[in-house]
């Protein structure tokens, strides 16, 4: 098969995933309409990623999720729904504008009781969850600026505990990771070593598809 026509098979079998277990509703549609309208960058997980972390919550029984991305909340609003009723979630993000559009999206889901946003740059907001002994958290998602994901893998590993979860999205960026030209691809592939090489964690890196092939690692803290 040639390229194009793979990647349209991809996209029709991540379509059929989506219709099968109906993995958008309208709230996350509306969710992705106004981040649209407010000029936010289409780079949200697909539907069916977010099924499969809030798979991962409900799964390892998580209470306190910590986010490193909001974005304008998509993929909060999917972790959030695997929550028990007590359950909390955090979520970084450096844009105010981005956090204000997430805000309203998290409201809309009836999730505002649930999920705070908190606006800085996360290098230095971890820094304060750290020495504010604010962990641990069950699950982190790390989804933000990805030449900070080695860095963010050390901080998250101080906000964790034992059978805690640590997510990295988008750590195989089309096959770009095997040999890597750019810093992007170059900090994803320390980020998967690192994973991979800790005696302290149990992971792999899996790969999705979607209109094209990127990756989520998981890991498991021992
Ligand atoms: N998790 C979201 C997508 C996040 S996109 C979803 O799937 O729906 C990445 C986000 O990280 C953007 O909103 C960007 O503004 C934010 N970001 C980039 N650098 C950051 C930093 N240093 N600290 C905090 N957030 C950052
Ligand atoms: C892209 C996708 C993402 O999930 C992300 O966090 C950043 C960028 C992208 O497709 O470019
Ligand atoms: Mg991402």
């Amino acid at each position: 098969m040639n390229t194009e026509d793979t990647r349209e098979l991809l996209e029709e079998i991540d379509r059929y995933i989506e219709g099968l277990f109906g993995t958008s509703d309208e709230v996350l549609e509306a969710t992705l309409r106004d981040s649209r309208r407010g000029g936010l960058p289409e780079i949200n997980v697909s539907p069916n990623q977010g099924r499969l972390m809030r798979l991962l919550v409900e799964i390892a029984g998580v209470g306190r999720i910590l986010e490193i991305g909001t974005l304008g909340g998509y993929s909060a609003i999917h972790l959030a729904r695997g929550l028990p009723e007590d359950g909390t979630m955090l979520s970084l993000e450096i844009d105010e504008h981005h956090a204000d559009v997430a805000r309203n999206n998290i409201e809309r889901a009836g999730l505002s009781d649930t999920v705070r946003v908190r606006v800085g740059d996360a290098h230095e907001l971890l820094a304060t969850l750290i020495d504010n002994d604010e962990g641990p958290f069950d699950l982190v998602f790390i989804d933000a600026d990805k030449e900070s994901y080695p860095e963010y893998l050390d901080a998250s590993l101080r906000l964790v505990r034992p059978g805690s979860l640590i997510l990295g999205d988008n750590t195989l960026r089309d096959g770009a990771v095997l040999d890597p030209k750019e810093a992007t691809a170059r900090a994803m592939r320390e980020f998967n070593r690192r994973i991979a090489k800790d005696p302290g964690l149990s992971g792999i890196v899996l790969p999705l598809i979607r209109e094209r092939i990127d990756g989520l690692t998981i890991a498991r803290v021992l």
